[in-house]
């Protein structure tokens, strides 16, 4: 077949525009003449969460550039937090013809049932950030190390706390992600000994609190934790718990806190909330996905800090392991990750604290935002 001609040719060119990219970053990123001959199709299909997000907006934007400066047409399409519109999405990729399938659900376990349809076609499923569970029909997974994203942002908390008794507030991805876990797995290993040690008291989970003392917690007991302080990875819902949290709060409960907060889009929400409590003299708030408008809130002061996932990466480890499968190879793995199921092969990505004090070499001098998107950049 015509679009498997020159795998070579594509794992060449692939390879050169992510280290173009990589070098370039994303506003000067223009399409190599000689790669991009007449937008041929690559047999890949792409499934992403939503548009609402900026973090998904991003993974689309990044593939697009990538791929377009390989000169293919892949066809992305979005889920928009429906997993009867992803299983819509996965057939008619499938009735496309794709041979491989880069998937990222919206939940992971109602994933399942679309990772099934697509083995049963023959394709490949590639879990993307987020891992399918609870099925065997999943063949790689592409990811950033979840658990080190949040002992990242417990660490930052500790590394700003001294004394004791530092009010503690905790707040969690949706429960239906995995990687809301595995980013709860990583900030309680290193949050837990100081809580302990009366380094931080918690003040918004009772169900924490009830688990305050076991330094490791199974599945289940992150749930109950996690149902208890869960923003579902709603900008809305994160804003409404933090003020909840708050009305409940007593003025001793507050003063200078420190919140784990799990990401960019809910850190901006619940600190909004909390500097707008007259009894919060400071805040310490985590993030991450290093999304445009959390990096102002950083220059801004707003927000603390943010986790940097470079997409970059993880876009051109998606089609390096796509085009492995299109060549009858399989992907570099490193590691496995446990879906429930089956232990699924994968090469976690590293991650990068962001605050003050770096934000531009890491994520301007990086060339992973321009600069002209920001303002009061020193
Ligand atoms: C991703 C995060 C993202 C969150 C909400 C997680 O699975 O790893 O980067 O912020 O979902 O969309």
């Amino acid at each position: 077949m015509k679009k498997f001609r020159s795998i070579t040719l594509i794992v060449s060119i692939l390879m050169l525009a992510s280290m173009f990219l990589a070098a370039c970053g994303p506003a000067a990123t223009p399409v190599p003449e000689e790669a991009a001959p007449e937008g041929e199709s690559l047999a890949v299909g792409i499934v992403l969460p939503t548009k609402d997000e900026p973090r998904w907006i991003q993974d689309e934007t990044r593939f697009k550039e990538a791929l377009t400066a390989a000169g293919y047409d892949v066809e992305i399409l979005f889920s928009q937090g429906s997993s009867a519109k992803e299983k819509e999405n996965v057939e008619a990729l499938i009735t496309k013809g794709v041979k491989v399938l880069i998937i990222c659900p919206q939940d992971g376990a109602a994933a399942a049932a679309a990772a099934e349809v697509a083995r049963e076609a023959g394709v490949k499923v590639i879990s993307y950030d987020r891992l399918i569970r609870d099925t065997e029909a999943v063949d790689y997974y592409v990811t950033f190390d979840s658990v080190a994203v949040g002992a990242a942002q417990a660490q930052y908390l500790v590394d700003k706390a001294s004394g004791t008794g530092n009010p503690l507030y905790l707040y969690a991805g949706a429960s239906s992600d995995n990687n809301a876990f595995l980013f709860f797995e990583g900030a309680w290993n290193v949050l837990q000994p100081k809580i302990a040690d009366g380094t931080f008291v918690i003040k918004n989970s009772s169900e924490a609190v009830a688990l305050q003392d076991k330094a490791t917690l199974t599945r289940d007991e992150q749930a109950k934790i996690i149902g208890q302080v869960t923003t579902n990875w709603d900008f809305n819902t994160a804003k409404g718990l933090a003020e909840a949290n708050l009305t409940v709060a007593t003025a001793a409960d507050k003063g200078d806190v420190f919140i784990l907060a799990p990401n960019d889009g809910t850190a901006r929400a619940i600190a909004d909330a909390f500097a707008a409590d007259t009894d919060v003299t400071s805040y310490v708030v985590t993030g991450q996905d290093a999304e445009i408008a959390s990096v102002q809130y950083i220059i801004d002061g707003k927000q603390s800090m943010t986790v940097l996932k470079d997409v970059r990466t993880l876009v051109a480890d998606a089609i390096a392991a796509a085009v492995a499968y299109l060549e009858g190879g399989t992907p570099e793995e490193t590691n496995a990750y446990n879906n429930g199921v089956i232990d699924v092969p994968a090469k976690p990505s590293v991650v990068v604290t962001v605050d003050k004090d770096n934000v531009k070499a890491a994520v301007i001098d990086s060339g992973y935002w321009p600069a002209e998107e920001f303002t009061g950049l020193e």
